[in-house]
């Protein structure tokens, strides 16, 4: 009996012994454990992490970028003009190839009148920056209309409309119909048009265009210079110069001089002449009375 109770005592505590033993050598210590295995596996999660992360990153500039499918708005920001000028799959993606196609069928256009010694149709426009009229005139007519047949077109805006002006010293004192917000607004669109100029229509008409569509026509002139591709610091300068001021006066001496006089604003002259029936037809549809004037080979953007 004793000997079992001793046999039992010694089996028993061989037992504990040997479970000590065996746990420590299947589970040891969780700080043993992070120390033998913990640190690779580690390193490998983080590594597949990268990995999938690449991965993603490599398939959206596959669908969104060489595809060049989608809205890049920094990209799509710059001016038409520009955009013009890259490519095709850039072109489609900012959605500007109406735009562009417009562009060169100006060039094309104005080559043609070129080589047939056809001169443009001159087209004058006699308007005030705040007037409504003027406004929706430019917005809904001549805008659009140079858009088209830019090429076959001598578009001359001359924002001045039923401003007065007199003479103090050197320099010229306008009075506008709508107050001096009126007089800075139109002084800007003659400098902007005047750095133009012989260069690039398009950027006058789109800047003007800007201006006009804007609530605040005449305080628009930053974002719109921004907006269309012009520096804006030449035309602010001019515009507080008496550069500017000479320039405005021009202005008025031209609209000052129409035969008939002015009375109306947007005031509409083509090639010098102006009838109520012009202005009918250039208020309706001004791009028809271009290609109707017109004596050139027909446009295509007459057309379409
Ligand atoms: C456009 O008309 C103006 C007169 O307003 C003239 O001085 C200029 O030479 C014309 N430009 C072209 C390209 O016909």
């Amino acid at each position: 009996m004793t000997k079992v109770h001793t046999d039992a005592f010694i089996d028993r505590a061989d037992f504990v012994h040997f479970m000590a033993s065996h746990r420590r050598q299947n589970s040891p210590h969780p700080l043993k454990f992070w120390k033998a295995t913990g640190r690779p596996r580690y390193l490998l999660e983080v590594f597949s992490l990268l990995l999938a992360i690449s991965i993603l990153f490599l398939a959206y500039r596959y669908y969104f970028g060489s595809l060049a499918d989608v809205f890049d708005e920094k990209l799509c920001a710059k001016p038409v003009t520009e955009l013009c000028l890259l490519e095709q799959q850039v072109i489609d993606a900012c959605r500007v190839s109406a735009n562009c196609e417009a562009l060169s069928q100006q060039k094309k256009d104005a080559a043609a009148a070129k080589q047939t010694d056809t001169p443009l149709v001159l087209v004058e426009v006699f308007y005030e920056v705040l007037c409504r009229d003027s406004k929706e005139f430019i917005i809904e007519q001549v805008f659009p209309a140079f858009q088209k047949v830019g090429g076959i077109v001598n578009m001359s805006l001359v924002p001045y409309g039923k401003a007065t002006e007199r003479q103090d010293g050197n320099e010229y004192v306008f009075t506008c119909q709508h107050g001096p917000n009126e007089c800075k607004g139109n002084i800007i669109q003659t400098c902007a048009i005047s750095l133009c100029e012989g260069k690039d229509r398009n950027l006058a008409l789109s800047f003007v265009n800007c201006m006009m569509v804007s609530h605040d026509s005449a305080g628009a002139g930053p974002s719109c210079a921004k907006d269309v591709g012009v520096e804006w610091a030449p035309i602010e300068t001019c515009s507080t110069s008496s550069a500017g001021n000479k320039l405005q006066h021009i202005m008025a001496q031209r609209t000052d001089s129409l035969k008939p006089k002015l009375n109306w604003v947007p005031w509409v002259v083509v090639n010098g002449v102006h009838t109520q029936d012009i202005q009918d037809q250039a208020t309706n549809d001004l791009r028809k009375l271009i290609c109707d004037t017109y004596k050139g080979p027909r446009s295509p953007g007459c057309d379409s």
